[in-house]
């Protein structure tokens, strides 16, 4: 069953064993932070509502989706896959031929209907609406590491429209906070808000953009997932959760918003109000160094009246972004194998904070389509952001290291292998790329050579044991006295 909204979910936790009450005085400066970070690197620890927070009367949840455990509840699935199923079933959609046939796909038609988000006059979070005086300084809004050059909004999702085409968008940005109305707002470049304010920019004008902080898991998750281009993001929450969102309009502009969500800043981002964004304690386990970013200024808030404020730490992988990017690496495998068919699987392990590097498994049948695929990927959406992509056969496990290293030591030449592509657009978040937002791609193809791939030796047989000698020694284990041991 999908949850409405975020209390529901944290009822849920509750009841599951998943949430933890912290009751004694806490400060958003630092000291909830690295709560939430010994909590989180700690595997499996729980979620944290903090409920008594100095100076603020907003309570704080943290670690909500740390674990996959949760992202099940959250999502309520199992196979994080069927998202990307869901999307992908919506393309193989064809009208077939004679009435009768027509008739049996209205069901499935009026299910599709039925995940498109719906505009409703009031929900919740028009409980109390401020227009007036508007300010950020009741929010408690965290400070995480020492050098942070203040405190940021982590978890908010920003609500922007293409100009052009009216296509909505929500992404997970964050904002640091510089005055009472005033934030700074980290879209980076390659994001769909940046592209949004670049539209608008050229045209002298600001963008409008909503920012909520807490909403029901699916629209949390939808606005941190990469999903394609042109595909409206409530909708793509409305499929994840397979029932729309309900959405209400902001009152000080053109933006719809969550109805059931805890916390909506209004407000707009203006190009002419450059500010220096950071250092931050990032995700990748370093500061990010200050860097010019737009100015958010806020008009209005709608909230709830007892709002819970939703928020997350990063740091050294791996803490809870981990965790999502994990399902969003399983949503999207469907989505994925539809452009690029002889995928089998994919992994983006955790410690390379994602775009770091990527290890794919292919079915590979002709020459040189270890580079086919890599070029496939490298020019789709944030994949075009990926450092380091390896591509391995099929029966390699992606998800095994070792099993990963040994295909790029027994089975790559570097020489032949590696190809480096220069002046590529990489993460503005990599520490190691020579210019901001500008670096270098290395592909490893980690696949079984071929003759016609230039592999001029006898081509080395794999040695594994005869299957007549495995039977004999399963089934005489015990005998030898070693105790049970699986079966091969
Ligand atoms: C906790 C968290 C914080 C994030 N902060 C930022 C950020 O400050 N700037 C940014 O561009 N992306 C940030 N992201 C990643 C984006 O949310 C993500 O790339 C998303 O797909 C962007 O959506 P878009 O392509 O629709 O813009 C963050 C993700 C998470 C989970």
């Amino acid at each position: 069953m999908y949850f409405e909204n975020l209390r529901e979910y944290v009822e849920a936790l509750e009841k599951a064993g998943q949430l933890k009450r912290i009751r004694t005085q806490v400060s958003v400066d630092l000291e909830i932070a690295e709560i939430l970070r010994r909590v989180m690197y700690d595997n499996d620890g729980p979620a944290i509502l903090f409920e008594n927070v100095e100076g603020y009367d907003i309570p704080v949840l943290g670690n909500a989706f740390g674990s996959l455990r949760r992202l099940k509840m959250a999502l309520d699935m199992e196979n994080f896959e069927d998202i990307g199923e869901r999307v992908t079933e919506l393309t193989r959609l064809k009208m077939p031929h004679g009435l009768l046939n027509k008739f049996k796909m209205l069901p499935k038609l009026s299910e599709i209907s039925d995940y498109g988000p719906k505009s409703t006059g009031s929900g919740p979070v028009t409980e109390i609406i401020e227009m007036n005086n508007p300010t950020l300084d009741n929010l408690p809004i965290l400070k995480s590491f020492p050098n942070d050059s203040g405190r940021f909004i982590t978890f908010g999702i920003t609500v922007t429209k293409n100009p052009e085409t009216e296509v909505r968008n929500m992404g997970v940005y964050r904002l640091q906070v510089i005055g009472p109305k005033k934030a700074i707002m980290h879209w980076q470049i390659h994001k769909r808000g940046a592209l949004h304010f670049q539209i608008n920019k050229e045209k002298m004008q600001k963008t409008e953009v909503a920012i909520v902080i807490g909403a029901d898991p699916a629209t949390v998750f939808s606005a941190i997932a990469p999903v394609p281009e042109g595909l409206d993001k409530f909708l793509f929450a409305g499929l994840t959760r397979k029932k729309g969102v309900d959405l209400v309009k902001c009152k000080t502009v053109d933006v719809e918003v969550p109805a059931s969500a805890e916390i909506v800043l209004e407000g707009y981002v203006d190009p002419a109000e450059l500010n220096t964004e950071g250092p931050f304690g990032d995700h990748t386990g370093y500061y990010t160094p200050a860097e010019p970013y737009p100015t958010f200024t806020l008009t209005g808030i709608m909230m709830r009246k007892k709002p819970i404020y939703l928020t997350t730490v990063v740091g050294k992988p791996i803490l809870e972004d981990a965790y999502i990017g994990k399902v969003i690496e399983r949503a999207f495998l469907p989505l994925v194998r539809l452009f690029q068919p002889e995928v089998v699987d994919f992994s983006m392990p955790p410690a390379g904070w994602f775009q770091g590097m990527a290890i794919v498994s292919i079915k590979k049948r002709y020459p040189g389509q270890a580079k086919k695929v890599m070029m496939g990927l490298w020019g789709m959406g944030q994949l075009s952001l990926t450092k380091i992509l390896i591509v391995v056969d099929h029966d390699i496990n992606v998800h095994d290291m070792n099993d990963v290293i040994w295909a790029v030591t027994t089975r790559s030449d570097p020489k032949r292998d590696t190809i480096l592509i220069e002046n590529a657009p990489t993460d503005t978040l990599d520490p190691a790329s020579p210019l901001l937002n500008l670096g270098s791609k290395m592909g490893i193809d980690a696949t079984k050579k071929t003759r016609e791939e230039g592999y001029e030796r006898p081509i080395q047989e794999e040695a594994v044991p005869d299957e007549g000698t495995v039977r004999l020694v399963t089934s005489k284990w015990n005998e030898y006295g070693f105790g049970q041991q699986n079966t091969i």
